[in-house]
């Protein structure tokens, strides 16, 4: 596909994020969860998503399955692939952010340079990790979707935790092991953080 030199963003017409700050009485976020398949990010996410709903603040939630049976539908799990599905997701999540949104993205994102990537695309000072460290053999006991009984066996290749890697994360802004945690304390210690960081 080839490049368009035509291009001319005219972002500085529009509306600004303050703008839409101001109308929202809250600042835009990316909390960005990683962690294996299992380790319940999504899950945290949904019940973050409604606490911080309750507080009359808005949110949107980009969730693996759901971003991969749409916009990243021709995506795959190669490392090429793998990168094209955060980088797009990034951009989405910049988009969301900068409308002043707390967006909650839950994607195993299995590389710190992955994460890099993202956290540079949307603004490191907009960027807070969270990595659910749930250890393999949790995630693969309870194993809901019954996808590491399928890599186990070879049937889903490049499967991550078993036959791709998963780099933890350096210097995560919080740790949430859901083996030791309830949800209820994980999403508590979440909105210990937010909180601070959304008020406008
Ligand atoms: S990522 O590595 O590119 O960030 P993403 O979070 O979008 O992954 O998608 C992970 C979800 O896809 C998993 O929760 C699982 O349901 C499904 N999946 C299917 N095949 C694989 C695979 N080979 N490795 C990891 N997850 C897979």
């Amino acid at each position: 596909m080839q490049k368009s030199n035509h291009i001319y963003p005219i972002f500085d017409k529009m509306l600004s994020r303050d703008d839409k700050e101001d109308l929202l009485h809250q600042k835009g976020v990316m909390i960005w969860f990683t962690g294996l398949s299992g380790s319940g990010k999504s899950t945290i996410a949904i019940a973050l998503e409604r606490e911080l709903h309750k507080r009359g603040l808005l949110c949107r939630i980009l969730d693996g399955d759901n971003i991969r049976s749409g916009i990243n539908n021709n995506l795959g799990f190669s490392e090429q692939d793998r990168i094209e599905n955060i980088r797009r997701i990034a951009e989405v999540g910049k988009l969301f952010v900068d409308t002043g949104i707390i967006t909650l993205a839950a994607f195993i994102s299995p590389n710190n340079e992955l994460r890099e990537m993202a956290a540079s695309i949307i603004g490191k000072k907009d960027f807070l990790e969270i990595y659910v460290s749930t250890p393999i053999e949790e995630c693969e006991r309870r194993d809901v979707k019954g996808l590491y009984a399928k890599a186990r066996k070879g049937e889903i290749k490049d499967f991550t935790g078993v036959s791709a890697p998963f780099e933890a994360p350096k210097h995560p802004a919080l740790s949430l092991d859901t083996s030791i945690l309830t949800l209820e304390e994980s999403v508590n210690k979440l909105l210990e953080i937010i909180i601070p960081k959304i008020r406008k």
